[in-house]
């Protein structure tokens, strides 16, 4: 906050240093300082100007059938943001044109979109990317993916979505980095700085928006739009280290959230959006509502109208309106009367304008008007789309080598995903085609050439009751060597308002993979989900398991070279895959219960997940040595290193990722059995080794955090765990 206040100080001095501010209009000049530019601009704004700054509607044809609300008929030119639903410049520039010409400051509009995965160059969905432990590659693509909305017209993406989710039921885990909270903050710092860069002005580079703020994937029950029951500590050592991370990272804006936190509504929360995120933080930039968010604080209980709403969330500290347009129908009243502050009001529009500003929007408003060719699906995109779509999927089983592919000349590829192109698009695929997607059928044949004959049946849809295609099915698994069945999720299964309460997939489609197994022929069962799967009851039925997720527009390509084995599957679970809907929540770092040995069980079911967190297979294997650390103990302002060295002692190449736990056994604060403070992925070449190391910070690193944020570090045992290996440190006093 001081920062900000001395920033603001100096461009008042500067402002007052040039010729008199009304005479030069120090807002139109670029060499002048932004905070000057902001201040001379603000000064000159009257209420209705700064009150439409702070509102958000939409621009062009809106296809998000959750938020399809009445596009405002007239958008005036003041207008500060908008949500543009077009896939080039022309109708983006158009409404510019009108902003910057008509308005009487022409001040530019800031366009928004969800570009979550891709904008028409569609990569794997976030949960899949975690999986891929690799978020130098994930931001490759998220670099690619702003150079394509940029082209488009959009400055601003409503992105990296970083809530912590542990409920697979809950359809938006698809859009996040899974269910730890270092995952979170690491991948999504990756895509902060790959869609801002250094430069925001700079071409090719957007705004970033963290969202949603905060505690959204503890909805209960896995459904959406539900309240939230978070304790202070738990806001702080789960939902709010991802946050951080990304306002760390330069996160230009952030996005409240639609959940009730333990009583008072995510986007009316004084507490985050106000102490939490400005005066502990310092983010000098702004947060923009959820879709509606504001007036649904009306169906939340907490105002009474839309008037109400719009006090409530702008004291709190919510400084954009998306949609609803409650601060353009009451803000100005809410200052007249007193009940809203105008410095908060210029705080708020000061924190726009900076935005604006940053971007370079006053001296480049307009997006050149490009052909696709030259913006879209380039060849650079696609080999990310493809190598990042390749590191996401895990192998979850591999019974007797059965993958990679050898020996077959006939291949039956069976299922409802099999020839699919849409559903491997995923959810929030933005302006992604489905005829932009290779299929598994299409990616297959073409790597099998000349190798093995590729026989193509549906066997089943999605879901229903139509067996009847059932015994072509069976009939080409009985003419194969090798039967891979490709089942799993429509894209519209995941994603927001896609809560489902099972995690199993529809009857039908695990009858059919029981009805095809009956050929007697080794089977492999290809997964595309948003989300994880039951699969107890399909396991005894495959040989081999590979989750795909939903890979994007490179998906057969990616799926065909891990089945022949031209690529090494090195995916490993970002989350746990529960044994069954029943054990949900399940999440690999919960505290210890009260009782040991069997009590705290199930007494109908196994109480271990299907698959944990961190687990993926290999084609090769590899061995790890001891676990060493340079020190046994360390005072709490020191360092010290921990090492492990992993030889690859298969026959192929392959990438290991290590993923570094710390332990804190004995703590005021309990602490979780385990917690992940690093993670390391390398290629480790056929029968070499590699070593890792985690430089050990203790505060960061062994630290905890108590209900105020306060991060400590205790004095005592700590453990340091790469799989089944422990080191034990002592963190002096
Ligand atoms: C939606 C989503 C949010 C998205 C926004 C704009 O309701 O919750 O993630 O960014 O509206 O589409």
């Amino acid at each position: 906050m001081a920062r900000i206040k001395y920033l603001i100080l100096a461009a008042v001095l500067f402002a007052a240093g040039t010729a008199s501010a009304k005479d030069k209009e120090v807002y139109k000049d670029p060499s002048a300082p932004v905070e000057a530019r902001v201040e001379d601009l603000l000064g000159r704004m009257t209420l209705y100007e700064k009150v439409a700054q702070l509102s958000q509607y939409t621009l062009g044809r809106n296809d998000n059938v959750n938020n399809l609300g009445e596009a405002v008929s007239h958008i005036p030119a003041e207008i500060g943001s908008l949500i543009y639903f077009d896939g080039n410049a022309v109708l983006r520039n158009a409404m510019q044109r009108r902003a910057v010409e008509e308005s009487r400051l022409g001040i530019p509009v800031l366009f928004g979109y969800d570009v979550i995965h891709g904008f028409r160059t569609v990569f794997q969905i976030p949960l899949g990317q975690a999986a891929s432990w690799n978020p130098d590659l994930a931001a490759k693509a998220n670099r690619a993916a702003a150079q394509e909305a940029s082209a488009a017209g959009i400055d601003w993406t409503f992105s990296p979505m970083v809530d912590v989710a542990r409920d697979p039921r809950w359809g938006r885990v698809s859009e996040g980095y899974g269910e730890d909270s270092y995952t979170n903050a690491v991948f999504g710092a990756a895509a902060v700085k790959a869609y801002q860069g250094d430069d925001l002005s700079a071409e090719g580079n957007i705004a970033a928006c963290l969202k949603h703020y905060v505690g959204y994937g503890a909805s209960e029950a896995g459904r959406d739009y539900v309240p939230t029951e978070i304790s202070a500590q738990t806001l702080w050592d789960t939902y709010l280290p991802s946050f951080e991370a990304g306002v760390r990272a330069g996160a230009a804006t952030v996005m409240s959230a639609f959940n009730i936190i333990s009583g008072v509504p995510a986007s009316a929360n004084h507490y985050t959006m106000t102490e939490v995120l400005k005066e502990k933080w310092g983010h000098d930039g702004f947060i923009v509502s959820d879709w509606d968010a504001i007036a649904q604080l009306v169906n939340q209980g907490m105002a009474a109208d839309g008037k109400e709403a719009a006090c409530y969330a702008f004291n709190a500290g919510l400084e954009m309106d998306m949609n609803d347009g409650l601060y353009m129908k009451h803000l100005q009243a809410l200052v007249e009367e007193g009940k809203v502050s105008m410095d908060m009001v210029d705080d708020a529009v000061r924190r726009v304008l900076r935005l604006k500003f940053r971007l370079g929007l006053f001296e480049d408003p307009y997006t050149d008007e490009r052909p696709e060719e030259e913006c879209f699906l380039l060849p650079e995109s696609l080999a990310a789309a493809e190598q990042l779509a390749q590191e996401s999927m895990v192998l979850l089983k591999n019974e007797d080598s059965t993958l990679p592919l050898s020996g077959v000349s006939k291949i039956a590829l069976i299922g409802p995903l099999a020839d699919n192109q849409e559903d491997l698009l995923g959810n929030w695929s933005a302006r992604g085609r489905a005829e932009d997607v290779v299929s598994i059928h299409d990616g297959l044949v073409k790597e099998m050439e000349g190798i093995a004959e590729v026989l193509l049946a549906r066997g089943c849809g999605f879901d229903g009751q139509d067996t009847t295609m059932f015994p072509e099915a069976e009939r080409i698994a009985g003419e194969a060597d090798i039967v891979i069945v490709c089942l799993g999720e429509k894209r519209g299964w995941s994603g927001e308002n896609a809560s489902r309460s099972t995690i199993s997939l529809p009857d039908i489609q695990e009858r059919l993979l029981r009805a095809v197994s009956r050929a007697g022929k080794p089977v492999v069962l290809l997964l595309s989900s948003g989300r994880p799967l039951d699969v107890s009851r399909m396991d005894r039925y495959a040989d081999a398991i590979l989750e795909i997720w939903q890979p994007g527009v490179c998906a057969g390509k990616a799926v065909a070279g891990i089945l022949s084995g031209r690529y090494n599957p090195s995916g490993k679970l970002a989350i746990t895959f529960p044994y069954s809907t029943g054990q949900i929540p399940i999440y690999y770092n919960h505290r210890n219960r009260a009782r040991r040995g069997t009590q705290g069980l199930y007494q109908d079911i196994q109480s271990t997940p299907m698959y944990e967190f961190g687990y993926g297979l290999s084609y090769t294997t590899f061995e790890y040595g001891p676990l060493t650390v340079s020190s046994d103990s360390v005072a709490p302002d020191g360092s010290i290193t921990a090492e492990i060295t992993v030889t690859n002692t298969g026959n192929v190449d392959g990438k290991e990722t290590v993923h570094w736990f710390i332990c804190d056994p004995y703590s005021r604060l309990t602490r979780p059995v385990k917690e992940l403070r690093s993670f390391g992925k390398q290629l480790i070449k056929a029968g070499e080794s590699v070593t890792f190391r985690f430089e050990i910070d203790p505060l960061r690193d062994l630290g905890f955090v108590d209900g105020d944020g306060n991060r400590f570090v205790e004095p005592g045992e700590y453990r340091i765990m790469v799989k089944d290996r422990t080191a034990v440190i002592n963190v002096t006093d």
